[in-house]
């Protein structure tokens, strides 16, 4: 046996002291694909976190775009102790329960899609995405219309599928062969798209209408439109992967508002069951009457737990005031990078809402780094990209706060 946790735990006799100690030692049993940051984070509240030396961390990552309404939200709590006394934490899809068709009511209500299927993540989600535009396509253009068109620089996950239309080779080529069918172009490139996408092979165009892990790239609402009309004239599916960039976090619910182009297919996740495990896969009907019984499924996707939270969540995200309120810090927090760019360190910021990268002229991720020294959690996303992501319900004062760290680390 050579797992040091492991090993360390053998000469503890309770199962609290061997926690105990093998936190302490900084040591950990969770297998190796993350390289988690060194405080032990032991509790949070509002926009903050607290390790278990009790030092305090101003958050402008939510958990990668997921605590969008910040920790320890009253509504939230109430939401989850009131679904935990039903006793109905699970019951699998086989039979109903009311907070997911009350869910899938409202997401269908507040966009353009018509059905709703739930899952667990966002790779799951856009996983789901590519098997019913396969599934419709099929209809159209039997098994030739297989293809997937997706964009460089695109992030949608890690599973096999939305793998294959991550454009990151290093994240691939370990795991290949990938899902074949997949065709990348560059952002923009209209041109491109339309020697790329055909009626007789493509089911279907992957795009996220502000790039995330790319390095928070907004798309030209020109080229979204341009899609749009290219996807209408190969009969091909349109899929919006809002997993980073929906659900208010741009300033308004979906992230597509802003450029008046309707997807077929849209992909959430992050933010949506407040912390909970939850992705969804919402579609235009004429896909749904696609979709049969057994097509798709996931045990837990949709249970009555998540559901319930992502109720209360959606309420609040979807409230007009709610976004007013976003887009109102998001026009503070822009002001205060403004004065960041004149710093040699910083070559652009861009984004909307809560949603900004900062392009630097060094790595990002030792400025992260100095940031957590700093007490202020950030994250990197590529390699010269500082990308902030705040709790939703920032106010004023972090903000100002949280970019005087900022400014304190990039000098
Ligand atoms: C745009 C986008 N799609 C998909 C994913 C994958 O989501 P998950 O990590 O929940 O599988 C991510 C994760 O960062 C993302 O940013």
């Amino acid at each position: 046996m050579t797992n040091p946790a492991v090993l360390q735990s053998k000469a503890i006799t309770s199962p609290a002291d061997a926690q105990g100690a093998t936190m302490a030692a900084g040591v950990s049993a969770v297998l190796g694909t993350y390289r988690p940051a060194a405080p032990l984070f032991t509790r949070a509240q509002g926009c903050r976190v607290f390790d278990s030396d009790g030092n305090a961390y101003l958050d402008f990552a939510s958990g990668i775009g997921v605590n969008a309404l910040g920790y320890g939200d009253p509504g939230i709590v109430a939401a989850l102790q009131a679904q935990l006394d039903t006793g109905l934490v699970h019951l699998s899809n086989l039979y109903r329960t009311a907070p997911g068709e009350l869910l899938a009511r409202e997401l269908v209500a507040h966009s353009f899609a018509d059905r709703v299927f739930f899952c667990n993540s966002g790779a799951e989600a856009n996983e789901a995405a590519f098997k019913f535009a396969r599934r419709f396509a099929r209809g159209l253009g039997g098994a030739a219309k297989h293809e997937i068109v997706a964009l460089r620089g695109a992030f949608h996950g890690r599973l096999f599928g939305a793998l294959a239309a991550t454009d990151r080779p290093a994240l691939q080529q370990p795991f290949e062969p990938l899902m074949p069918g997949v065709r990348f172009i560059e952002p923009g490139d209209v041109a491109g798209a339309r020697a790329a996408i055909s009626r007789a092979r493509t089911a279907a165009i992957i795009v996220e209408p502000v790039q995330g892990e790319g390095g928070v790239k907004p798309l030209p609402p020109a080229f979204l439109r341009a899609l749009r009309e290219i996807a209408d004239d190969a009969d091909a599916l349109l899929i919006f992967d809002e997993v980073q960039c929906g659900l208010g976090r741009t300033g308004r619910l979906f992230a597509y508002e802003a450029s008046g182009v309707t997807p077929d297919i849209l992909t959430l996740a992050k933010p949506l069951a407040g912390g909970l495990p939850m992705g969804a896969t919402l579609v235009v009907e004429r896909v749904a009457a696609a979709v049969q019984p057994g097509d798709h499924a996931t045990t837990f996707g949709g249970g009555p737990l998540v559901a319930a939270v992502a109720l209360h969540v959606f309420g609040r995200l979807a409230d007009p005031e709610f976004l007013a309120g976003v887009r109102e810090s998001g026009a503070h927090l822009e002001r205060q990078l403004d004065g960041l760019c004149a710093l040699s360190s910083v070559s652009e910021v861009r984004g909307s809402g809560l949603m900004w990268g900062m392009e630097l002229k060094v790595a990002a991720g030792p400025v992260a780094g100095a940031a957590l020294e700093a007490g202020l959690l950030v994250t990197a996303a590529g390699e010269k990209v500082l990308r902030l992501l705040p709790p939703l319900v920032i106010g004023p004062n972090e903000i100002d706060e949280g970019v005087a760290i900022l400014h304190e680390v990039l000098s």
